[in-house]
């Protein structure tokens, strides 16, 4: 207002700059509310919005009834942040845009006209700054609720786990950067000292039973066929179409998907897209069904080997925390303070970090998510753009808890038998405390949660993913 009021002297100076400063932020508000709903290329930072203001040692200290609980080892799982599209989609959205380019007579459609891909061409899906600067924050965040925890410990006592791609190789060194600086400010960049396990993160790739029942198996996931070419998608297909002044046959309802995707991938790029402009906010919701359903039959409760062959990961994270119990156990004379693993970080992919919470019994709606029931699932709790964005993780925090004897009563004071010590667990999904599935309170015993997943814990891999698939017709 005021700055119009200012520049009120000259009229046609006013008109142009109010125009253009009311373009891009009608635009803007716009790209907000449509940034929500892109599954798992959703960026992480516009879902889960970081808070101004990150409280030191947050998440150090707990009082659960007359314990009182510092933290005593964190282990995190994260899946990379965010990336470029993969060759399919890149030559894909070329295609369609060769389709229709010659078509668009609009002047409305002028920038979608002349759009040119700017994507690599390559399958290499490596990290975009963007991904780069989510998994910094994550780690000044991490660091900064954990601080008592981490600060002046030694860097043995950290572990970094990725995978062997390029994606979780750089976020883990982002998410380092940002850990040191909050630990100890500005450091000299280095990169972090990383252990490469595809056997805990790319399992997806190792169990022959998942990939023969589910990820080569169309019929696994068939609700997102049948809901790729429902009646939701082809009235999508005729509203696109007809806002084109294109044919209805020009297009597949499967082409809406890409047009969505790299709607996604130039927002996160560029912060805007001229796909993005063919699509209302009710259309990217169909949408982002779409990609949960995919998602929920590929990477979550859809099928149970899925959450099962992640047992090498879940093994690998107990068996730490229980190393690291049995460490503090034994380290009564201070002599022995060589230590145990503190901060325990894994970098994944959507394909570990959702079978993760399904092991785990995570986001497992009672009225699973199918083609037909779209209208009752608006409230389910497996929407990807919230659980599996760019960047998403998981955080479990050990805390070893002490009696405290202040607030005892006397006979609970007088009783011998009493605990005085015990180990608890707390569960962070997305930097939001979340009550661990078979716990009835948001802090719970370690033991507790141990004996749930026990199945998990000492599983045997080649046992569980072992497929004996005898081909029918060869006989
Ligand atoms: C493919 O998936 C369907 C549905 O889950 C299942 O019935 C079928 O046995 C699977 N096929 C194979 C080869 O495992
Ligand atoms: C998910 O829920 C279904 C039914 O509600 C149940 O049968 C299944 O065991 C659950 N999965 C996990 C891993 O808890
Ligand atoms: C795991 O199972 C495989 C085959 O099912 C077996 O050969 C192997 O000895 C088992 N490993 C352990 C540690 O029990």
């Amino acid at each position: 207002m005021s700055a119009a009021m200012k520049l009120s002297i000259s009229p046609g100076r006013v008109n142009f700059l109010v125009i253009s400063l009311l373009v891009p932020l009608h635009l803007s508000l716009t790209t907000a509310s449509i940034q929500r709903y892109f599954g798992s290329k959703t960026a992480y930072e516009l879902i889960h919005p970081p808070p101004e203001i990150v409280i030191e040692d947050e998440f150090n200290s707990v009082q659960v009834g007359t314990f009182s609980c510092l933290a005593a080892h964190s282990s995190a799982v994260m899946r990379h942040g965010a990336r470029y599209p993969g060759l399919e989609d890149v030559e894909t959205i070329s295609k369609i845009h060769n389709e229709i380019k010659d078509k668009l007579t609009i002047d409305k459609f002028q920038q979608l006209k002349e759009w040119t891909n700017s994507f690599p061409r390559n399958d290499d899906k490596i990290l975009m700054a963007l991904g780069e600067d989510e998994h910094i924050h994550l780690g000044q965040r991490t660091a900064r609720r954990l601080r008592s925890l981490f600060v002046d410990e030694d860097v043995e006592n950290f572990r970094f786990l990725v995978s062997s791609k390029q994606r979780t190789q750089e976020s883990g060194n982002a998410y380092y950067e940002g850990f040191l600086q909050a630990l100890m400010g500005d450091t000299e960049e280095g990169d972090m000292d990383s252990e490469l396990s595809d056997e805990t993160l790319r399992f997806h790739e190792r169990c022959q039973k998942y990939i023969r029942t589910v990820d080569k198996n169309e019929t696994a996931i068939k609700e997102f066929y049948k809901f790729r070419s429902g009646k939701e998608m082809t009235n999508i297909l005729k509203k696109v179409s007809s806002k084109l002044g294109i044919p209805e046959n020009l297009l597949k309802t499967e082409n809406l998907r890409t047009m969505y995707l790299v709607c996604g991938y130039e927002t996160a790029l560029y912060q805007s897209s001229p796909w993005c402009s063919l699509f209302d906010e009710e259309d990217f919701k169909v949408l982002e069904y779409l990609s949960d359903l995919k998602h929920y039959y590929k990477n979550g409760p859809g099928h149970k080997i899925t959450g099962v062959q992640s047992c090498p990961l879940v093994t690998d994270i107990f068996t730490t925390m229980d190393d690291a119990i049995e460490a503090m156990e034994t380290e009564v004379d201070e002599e022995d303070l060589n230590g145990y693993i503190l901060g325990n970080f894994y970098f994944g992919h959507a394909e570990t970090l959702g079978p993760l919470y399904t092991a785990l019994g995570l986001f497992n709606d009672t009225l699973p998510p199918t083609a037909d029931n779209y209208q009752q699932q608006s409230s389910r709790l497996f929407r990807t753009s919230e659980i599996l964005p760019f960047s998403a993780n998981l955080m479990l925090i050990l805390y070893e808890c002490d009696q405290n004897d202040e607030l005892l009563t006397e006979s609970e004071a007088a009783d011998e038998t009493r605990e005085t010590s015990q180990y608890m667990l707390r569960l962070y999904v997305n930097e939001k405390l979340m009550k661990i599935p078979g716990c009835e309170d948001f802090t719970c015993l370690y033991s507790h949660v141990r004996k749930r997943f026990v199945d998990l814990i000492s599983c045997n891999f080649s046992q569980v993913c072992d497929h004996n698939d005898r081909p029918r017709d060869e006989l």
